[in-house]
């Protein structure tokens, strides 16, 4: 298969995480046949450096007439000022809406090798796979917002919107999803407190009826944040809106030991996909070659999965980072006593490694 691949490093850590995720698929195309091509674009702070915006033009065309774009990290305390008036962040948020990847998927899933790097007790965690659709292109992050004064004073407002058929769409994919994994969907809303949430959960149980085999029940955000921590492997899917999405996410990530173990993937009514490690940016640890590429790396086979359908490449990387961990190298933020420690750049190696192996 012939596959151009977008690839946005953006800031901080992002280019030595990118480099690694690029260095596998570079292996599964030479392993598997394939031709890919990597092209490199701005974005972030980075973009903002260059051209003082942070989703250049030549970025957003790129990443439309690739097949898939795998994207680092945005993010950069030089721009932290709430005064700022261009941010790395506004950046990703336009590119997700530019390409209309409303659904993006967050799995958490566990490797035995790393239940004791998290916090949280074994016997909590042991049996968790749970995969968060989280809407990725309204809400909270896209509806209006502003600053003015009431009475004298200084004041701030943003918006929670959402319309029928957002919901609608979001919601049919998590039950699409649920129906090739343990058939169970949960909606995380707040809608004892949220008109846009009472709309969410109205919408949600009505598309419910379409799927009958799948189970279905309605949570608010507080109940599965704290559910989430202590009876995690009761979820299957979780779909919830944006703001809820991202909070619930990085909480999960937890589960599976470190925010460096987490992927996703945002993918839309059409080509191309996003894909994208749910951490940031790490600036403090920028140039260190210490941060786990781990969760680009899992971004890059969630790539080959769901935007080129290569199911079986996919696997191969997801398996040589199983095997990877079983032999027991492991970077900083998952180290254990007993184990091996490596960075960035030997973690990807080390993940290369074992796809040839496996052939
Ligand atoms: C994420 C990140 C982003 C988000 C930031 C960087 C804007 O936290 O992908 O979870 O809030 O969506
Ligand atoms: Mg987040």
């Amino acid at each position: 298969m012939k596959a151009r691949i977008a690839v946005l490093p953006g800031d901080g850590i992002g280019p030595e995480v990118a480099a690694e995720a690029v260095k596998v698929l570079t292996k599964i195309a030479h392993v598997y046949g394939h031709e890919f091509t990597f092209e490199e674009a701005l974005i972030g702070g980075a973009a903002i450096d260059a051209c003082g915006n942070p989703l250049p033009d030549e970025t957003l065309q790129l990443c439309r007439e690739s097949d898939a774009i795998l994207l680092a990290a945005v993010g950069d305390p030089k721009y932290d000022d709430p005064r700022a008036a261009v941010r790395p962040e506004q950046g990703l948020l336009a590119l997700r809406k530019g390409l209309g990847v409303f659904a993006n998927l967050r799995p958490v899933k566990l490797y035995k090798q790393l239940l004791h790097a998290s916090t949280i007790k074994p016997e909590v965690i042991e049996d968790v796979d749970l995969l968060v659709v989280r809407e990725l292109t309204g809400g909270l992050y896209f509806g209006e917002r502003g600053r003015m004064t009431v009475d004298g004073v200084e004041a701030a407002y943003d918006t929670m919107f959402y319309t029928v058929p957002e919901i609608e769409r979001i919601v049919r994919v998590a039950f699409e999803l649920a129906r090739k994994r343990r058939k169970k969907v949960t909606s995380v809303d707040k809608a004892n407190v949220l008109e846009s949430s009472r709309l969410w959960r109205e919408t949600a149980t009505r598309v419910a009826e379409e799927y009958p085999d799948v189970e279905f029940e309605s949570m608010y955000v507080d109940i599965a944040a704290m559910r989430l921590v202590r009876y995690p492997s009761v979820f299957d899917v979780i779909v919830t809106n944006n703001m809820f999405g991202d909070i619930l996410t990085d909480e999960a990530s937890m589960i599976a030991g470190s925010m460096g173990m987490l992927p996703s993937g945002a993918i839309g009514a059409h080509k191309p996909g996003l894909f994208e490690p749910i951490h940031g940016s790490a600036p403090k640890y920028t140039g260190q070659n210490v941060v786990n590429p781990i969760a680009t790396i899992l971004s890059a086979a969630m790539l080959l999965r769901y935007s080129l359908e290569l199911e079986e490449e996919a696997q191969a990387v997801e398996d040589a980072v199983q095997a990877v961990l079983e032999e027991g190298y492991r970077t900083r933020d998952i180290r254990e006593e007993g184990t091996t420690l490596v960075g960035t750049q030997e973690m990807g190696n080390l993940i290369v490694d074992r796809i040839a192996n496996s052939e």
